[in-house]
């Protein structure tokens, strides 16, 4: 049994509409002068990394930009980024501006200005040695949280990999969050992000308790605890109830606001209690196909959630209920059971793939895809319902 937890975040968050303004005085409290923007064309041709570099240059800093952020950031890119940062003067923060890659990417380049070394060399948990580069993540999507979060995902092309650095040291100085700056994003994006924020919420929330996870000394995945529950389960609310309005309605600031907000404390919720299994199921699905990572956990978790539902029965209750479903005279076991099904509902709302084939997955795939996951331990000792080999093959041909 593990007797303690602990709960990390970043050290500052700042939200709201036209919070991007406040980007000096974090800057001036951080003491910086010379800064690295590291984004993507797609921002760029959004106009936000111009509404932020002239903040900056109107403030008067230095500021070196590195637009070459790509969705789901290979190794290489982060090398590229990494270099360009060399060629600049002597750098004192570094801001991540776009989506989960972009503020993947500039977490790995702070880690590398602060420590060197490749990438690699971090893979795994716990392998960073101090604070990184004094890092502000400015996110464009709601989804990954990773503005709050100790975890850099990067893709291992050559290998067909997604390899996750994660230590509490990454987790950025300030989340800057301005919903205005989510408003365009376009809807198959705004569905993937926000279904992959879902994943983060209802798998930290039906996490198996932390005294049950069996894994010695310090660990950054606890499994569940009081304050990831209580994050978790507001988040799943504020999803549910604003995801549809955000996709089909992408000008509805309130929902994009609503959306933010829950993306955020779902990633404050999983990057200390941790994720499961969609997620253990995604990473070595991420590597056969190229979808974007919210479309293969979204996929996943209605079938993950119907795997899981006798053992947390009270918690997918409750999950019902914050979906607003709430059939008369329903038991606990009843209402357990419709989560699943309100989780399906939501994917086919927004458009989203609701079986595994959609996405290219093949019939022949599924042995190699649950004997690969089961080996994710951070990720398969955190699921309620222990998986074996042959639960996981059925739960993936339930989905294919
Ligand atoms: N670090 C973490 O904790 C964490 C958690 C989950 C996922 N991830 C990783 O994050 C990545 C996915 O991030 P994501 O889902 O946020 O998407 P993304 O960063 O990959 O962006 C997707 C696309 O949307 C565009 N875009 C983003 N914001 C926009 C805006 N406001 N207007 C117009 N276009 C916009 C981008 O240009 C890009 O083309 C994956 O690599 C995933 O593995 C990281
Ligand atoms: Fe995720």
């Amino acid at each position: 049994m593990r007797n303690t937890w602990e709960f990390y975040s970043t050290e500052k968050i700042v939200f709201g509409n036209g919070a991007v303004q406040h980007l000096d005085s974090i800057l001036t409290r951080l003491k910086a002068k010379n800064v690295l923007l590291v984004t993507d064309p797609g921002i760029k041709n959004a106009g936000i990394a111009d509404r932020v570099t002239n903040i900056l240059r109107d403030a008067g800093y230095q500021t070196a930009v590195f637009d070459k952020a790509v969705p789901e950031p290979p190794i290489e890119t982060a090398l590229e980024c990494w270099e360009f940062a060399k060629t600049q003067m002597q750098t004192d923060a570094v801001i991540g501006l776009g989506g989960g890659s972009s503020i993947d990417l500039a977490k790995v380049v702070a880690l590398l200005m602060a420590h060197g070394g490749h990438p690699l060399d971090y893979y795994g948990e716990n392998l960073v040695p101090g604070p990184i580069a004094p890092l502000v993540a400015i996110p464009t999507t709601a989804g990954t949280g990773s503005e709050v979060t100790s975890v850099a995902v990067l893709t291992d092309v050559a290998n067909n990999l997604k390899i996750g650095i994660s230590d509490n040291y990454l987790r950025p100085a300030v989340a800057l969050l301005d919903p205005e700056l989510t408003v365009g994003l376009p809807p198959y994006v705004t569905a993937c992000s926000g279904i992959d924020a879902l994943s983060h919420a209802v798998e930290a929330y039906t996490a198996k308790r932390f005294s049950y996870i069996q894994a010695e000394g310090s660990i950054l995945f606890q499994g569940s605890i009081p304050i990831s529950d209580a994050l978790a389960l507001e988040a799943i609310e504020l999803i549910a109830r604003n995801l549809p309005l955000a996709v089909l309605q992408g000008s509805n600031l309130e929902a994009r606001s609503n959306m933010l907000l829950g993306s955020l404390m779902a990633g404050m919720a999983f990057s200390n209690a941790g994720t499961a299994a969609a997620h253990a199921l995604a990473y070595p699905i991420g590597g056969l196909v190229k979808s974007p990572h919210g479309e293969v956990t979204g996929l996943l978790l209605p079938y993950v959630m119907d795997f899981n539902k006798e053992v947390e029965q009270k918690k997918m209750a409750r999950i019902a209920l914050a979906f607003g479903v709430n059939p008369a005279g329903a038991s606990e076991r009843e209402l357990a059971a419709e989560a699943p099904k309100a989780v399906l509902r939501l994917l086919e709302t927004v458009g989203l793939p609701t079986r595994l084939s959609q996405i290219g997955i093949t019939a022949d795939q599924i042995p190699e895809i649950a004997e690969k996951a089961l080996t994710i331990s951070r990720l398969v000792r955190n699921n309620p319902r222990v998986p074996t080999q042959q639960s996981f093959e059925e739960l993936l041909r339930k989905a294919l």
